[in-house]
């Protein structure tokens, strides 16, 4: 394994928005870390990238748990060496309308969305201050300006946008930035869960939610992936604290 390569962690990187990011992290030449709730799901996002000849490593985390995050991001540092690039990423969805919405969904999704960032970037912004390089990149969403039936997550994401922009103010002067992409519709599992939920099929969910998109057409995983590339780069190091919304339009 290449120890010279930086190194990126991806929370939630075993499958959608989190592996687009992970393959397309790998090839901007970063060695990556795909972090998911167990190692084996991450593990054929692990090789798809080994066999372009990038360097990766599968790690079980449960992003809501201090103890298994700090665990995760030892694991990173010694297999690959000290992160310095972190796409937190990692979401559930347990959507209601708020006369349903019992208190465990929304404490199960704050703590993911929220928590799950909050110890995540906190664990590695010390490996981002030494080398005094870094990059932070939050997954906000649409829902954050409101989002029927999705009260806790919206209220998540909209968090999200606040956590990133003081993050940003801390973390500048050590060369890090911060930023969130906050996707509108992207075809992945949980856009296909809330088609089973609404009782669509995911054919009529993607058709319904196209018409709403200007650019008339569904986004795809890679379509964040090179949003979140962009602010990953050497040459966006003037650009932090902003929320970048990725919707084929100006917001959904
Ligand atoms: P997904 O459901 O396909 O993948 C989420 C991944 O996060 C899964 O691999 C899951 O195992 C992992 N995960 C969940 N809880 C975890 C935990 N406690 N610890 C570690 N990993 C955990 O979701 P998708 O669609 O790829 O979404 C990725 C991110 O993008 C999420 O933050 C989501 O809220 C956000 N987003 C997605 C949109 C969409 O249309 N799909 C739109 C806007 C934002």
């Amino acid at each position: 394994m290449n120890q010279n390569k930086p190194v990126a962690v991806v929370t939630g990187g075993a499958r959608g928005i989190g592996e687009a990011v992970a393959r397309r992290l790998a090839h901007e030449g970063f060695a990556v870390a795909v972090l998911d709730l167990d190692a084996e799901a991450a593990e054929p996002v692990v090789a798809a990238i080994r066999e372009t000849g990038q360097s990766a490593v599968a790690v079980g985390v449960d992003v809501t748990d201090e103890v298994s995050v700090e665990a995760a991001i030892a694991q990173v540092e010694k297999e690959l060496g000290p992160p310095i690039v972190l796409v937190n990423n990692a979401g559930i969805t347990r959507d209601d309308l708020l006369h349903k919405l019992n208190a465990e969904s929304w404490d199960t999704v704050l703590a993911v969305h929220l928590r799950g960032a909050f110890l995540v970037s906190r664990a590695v912004q010390r490996h981002m201050t030494t080398a005094r390089w870094g990059r932070i990149v939050n997954l906000s969403s649409v829902s954050a300006l409101g989002n029927r039936g999705q009260a806790n997550y919206s209220a998540a994401k909209a968090g999200i946008q606040g956590f990133t922009k003081t993050l940003a103010l801390e973390l500048g002067r050590f060369g890090v930035t911060v930023n969130a992409v906050a996707p509108g519709f992207i075809v992945t599992d949980m856009t296909r869960a809330t088609a089973e939920r609404v009782g669509l099929t995911f054919d009529e969910f993607t058709e319904r939610a196209i018409r709403e998109v200007p650019v008339q057409r569904a986004g795809q995983p890679e379509d964040v992936a090179s949003a979140v590339a962009y602010f990953v780069r050497e040459d966006a190091s003037y650009v932090s604290g902003q929320v970048l919304y990725v919707a084929g339009g100006p917001r959904s």
